[in-house]
């Protein structure tokens, strides 16, 4: 991988990336699709990272179709289909660990500790093996995005970091590999995460810009479902991730929700008829 992408940019190619932990969906093909018209070289991994896992979480049960997501791959262009295996990307004397500090505190960093790091780290190490000058992630893991766009910032990294919209099931739900976690009923649940953030949208529309009084409308909406489990339901900063008390401007509304064993996210970018009349 290495040597074509050295090869690549010699001869002047532009090299678009778009990484994946695999069994694609929507989600993972509109971020392919968008790279496939802005470069030359499309590279797609499909790494399925153990280092992001926390010991009790899904690593073993993730689901792994990597003979159908090269299909997909090719199907859609894709110029180089990257698959390492574990023991190559990190080999037993493997000993870095590259760290975001603050804006992984916070959100998912609170109960997902050590996440964010096998994230940035994984990251890293994909940008400097595939040498993209763009890559593509989508505003899903918004926190992820962030904290993504800040490494690349702090540590110079040559590549453009570029945030693509979640893309939904008709129903509402977000694409996700995990919902294939959930059951008939618990996917109904589900529903109410978009249910709860149309909810907010609606209230910032009709003037409610305290983030307490939002937030709570979105737990009532969500826990009046079986089978949900709110982690956090939180406004916070589009750029530095903490709480905001008023929307003033835009906020990102950010859940994080267990629905029967799948940990669901979702969030919207709530913006107030003041920051509305301004962009006008
Ligand atoms: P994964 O969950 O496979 O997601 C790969 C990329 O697809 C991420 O940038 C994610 O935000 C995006 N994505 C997933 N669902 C989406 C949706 N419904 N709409 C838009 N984009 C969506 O995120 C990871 O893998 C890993 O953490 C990774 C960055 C590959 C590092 O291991």
């Amino acid at each position: 991988m290495r040597e074509n992408s050295t090869q690549l940019r010699n001869e002047e190619h532009r090299i678009g990336f778009v990484p994946t932990m695999g069994f694609l969906h929507e989600g993972h093909l509109s971020l392919i699709r968008r790279a496939r018209e802005e470069n030359h070289t499309l590279v797609v991994s499909i790494f399925v990272n153990p280092t992001q896992f926390g010991p009790d979480e899904d690593f073993k049960d993730y689901p792994r179709e990597m003979e159908r997501d090269s299909v997909m791959c090719r199907e859609e262009g894709v110029d180089i289909f990257f698959a390492p295996l574990t023991e190559q990307m990190y080999p037993d004397d493997f000993r870095t660990t590259v760290h975001v500090s603050g804006l992984t505190e916070v959100l998912c960093g609170r109960s997902r500790v050590g996440h964010f790091d096998g994230v940035t780290t994984v990251v890293a190490k994909l940008f400097s093996i595939v040498r993209p000058h763009k890559a593509y992630f989508g505003l899903k893991d918004y926190q992820q995005y962030r904290i993504i766009f800040r490494m690349t910032r702090d540590l110079d990294m040559d590549v453009e970091i570029v945030g693509m919209p979640i893309i939904r099931e008709e129903d509402g739900l977000a694409m996700s590999s995990r919902n294939t976690y959930l059951s008939k009923q618990e996917r109904q649940s589900a529903l109410s995460l978009n249910r709860s953030l149309h909810a907010a949208e609606q209230m910032v529309a009709d003037g409610i810009l305290g983030a307490e009084v939002i937030e709570s409308r979105v737990r009532e909406i969500i826990e009046s479902e079986s089978h949900t489990r709110i982690e956090y339901a939180q406004i916070v900063d589009m750029d530095d991730l903490c709480a905001v008390r008023n929307i003033d401007g835009q906020a990102l509304l950010a859940l994080a929700v267990h629905v029967g064993n799948a940990r669901l996210i979702d969030n919207t970018v709530l913006v107030s008829a003041l920051a509305t009349q301004a962009q006008k």
